[in-house]
């Protein structure tokens, strides 16, 4: 199903969504009406125009992750993205897009200072993209700041268990949650973030029990990556799913071999570059007769 009439006189940069309806807070947190969600959310995550058209029809969200610090732009991780970054990527997601809820992250440094200092953050980053929320790291310490947003109008996604900003506190990126006390921390931040406003709470890199545990106790969906199918809804990194990397984390599944077919195209471009067997006469204008 096409969701875009694209513009061939212009350019194929300007696509025209076709007027529809998008997914809205209250309907993502709605899918867990009365504790249990039938069916679970899918969300990805998209960085540019192109993917944020092809991935729209299958989401009900589409995070602008932070993790593009390290796919789009080959950072080290997510510490030094910058709102200048997110903002650009999240204005192509949401031109891109027409039925999913679109959430752009709030990058390490924007929001920890104070609850004003998120604010403005997140207040630049809806106007600057359009997105619909922000989704912002950390659990307890953070739940003053999410209730200072959502009271005044920003939609807020929280994220704990693995939290990748924290890279540098955490000595790297291993599953959360095997000790009993960082356990019962993890529900903790989870329930402290769901009472203080968060609509929905990406769970990520926690041992099954505690993604279990994290989804009974908090009223709002659960989103789970490395967290199990217990969660109510899921979201993986679009290019780990799609196979662009050689080395992938244990719980992503490729649903296909983009680095494989990639790079056999551009192969068979060189060759026939080399062979001068392209342009041939199709690809070629020629003066009218
Ligand atoms: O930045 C990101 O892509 C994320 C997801 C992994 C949840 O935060």
């Amino acid at each position: 199903m096409s969701t875009f009439t694209i513009d061939s006189a212009t350019s194929r940069a300007t696509p025209t969504p076709v007027p529809g309806k998008r997914m809205t807070v209250p309907a993502i947190r709605a899918r867990k009406a009365g504790g249990t969600s039938a069916e679970p959310l899918v969300m990805l995550t998209a960085y540019t125009m192109r993917t944020a058209q092809l991935l729209d029809p299958h989401c009900e969200m589409l995070l602008v992750g932070d993790s593009l610090g390290q796919v789009i732009y080959g950072l080290p991780s997510t510490v030094p993205v910058t709102l200048e970054m997110m903002c650009a990527h999240g204005a192509a997601v949401v031109r891109g897009s027409w039925h999913a809820l679109v959430a752009v992250d709030m990058p390490f440094g924007s929001y920890e200072g104070s609850p004003e200092q998120a604010f403005a953050s997140a207040a630049r980053v809806m106007k600057e993209t359009g997105c619909a929320a922000v989704k912002l790291e950390g659990g307890e310490a953070m739940a003053p700041t999410v209730e200072f947003l959502t009271r005044r109008g920003i939609p807020v996604i929280g994220h704990v268990g693995l939290t990748p900003q924290a890279v540098n506190v955490l000595g790297g990126y291993g599953a959360r949650g095997k000790s009993e006390a960082e356990a019962a921390k993890i529900v903790g931040d989870a329930k402290a973030v769901a009472d203080a406003g968060a609509f929905c709470v990406v769970v990520e890199g926690v041992i099954e029990s505690i993604a279990d545990a994290v989804t009974k106790a908090i009223g709002v969906p659960t989103i789970g990556i490395g967290a199990s199918a217990n969660c109510d809804g899921q979201v993986l990194v679009t290019e780990d799913m799609l196979g662009l990397f050689e080395r992938t984390p244990r719980f992503v599944k490729r649903y296909a071999d983009l680095a494989s077919e990639i790079g056999a195209a551009a192969a068979a471009y060189r060759d026939e570059v080399r062979a001068r067997a392209f342009p041939s006469a199709e690809q070629v204008y020629r003066a009218k007769p």
